[in-house]
């Protein structure tokens, strides 16, 4: 759990934006359509939708997408305090490896919402990616 936790309207805020985000997501090779939505502590939302590409390895995340653009808009300063994830087939997606070090990036403290195997889900960053990378 994150030091303050998200309310209840707030989440739900979040989670509206990356429904709507997701609705723009280029996903023709897999069908499948991911919206990511991330509350940073300054209150402020961004979103980003999966952005795939002919040359699959080039397929940018929901979440990075949504992380990039708050950091082209605001800078490098940006603290992450939670993320919201959803997809188009109501199935269970958790962040994956990349974006869960991204997300640690930016969010040492960030709290992730998304769909589990049995239900809506949250989950730590660091329950999530234990002992993620940091340059020191
Ligand atoms: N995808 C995301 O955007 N976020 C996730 O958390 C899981 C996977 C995308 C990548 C690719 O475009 C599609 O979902 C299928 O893997």
């Amino acid at each position: 759990m994150g030091k303050t936790e998200v309310s209840a309207a707030l989440r739900a805020k979040l989670q509206r934006a990356a429904v709507k985000v997701m609705k723009n997501a280029h996903a023709p090779y897999s069908n499948f359509r991911v919206g990511a939505a991330i509350l940073l502590a300054n209150g402020k939302i961004f979103a980003g939708c999966n952005v795939e590409n002919a040359s699959y390895g080039m397929t940018n995340c929901a979440e990075r997408t949504a992380i990039f653009s708050a950091v082209a808009e605001l800078g490098p300063k940006i603290e992450i305090r939670a993320v919201a994830l959803t997809n188009d087939h109501g199935v269970a997606c958790s962040p994956c490896g990349a974006c869960r070090q991204v997300i640690y990036e930016f969010g040492r403290d960030a709290t992730v919402f998304f769909q589990g195997a049995n239900g809506p889900k949250q989950a730590h960053i660091s329950e999530l990616l234990p002992e993620g990378f940091r340059f020191q």
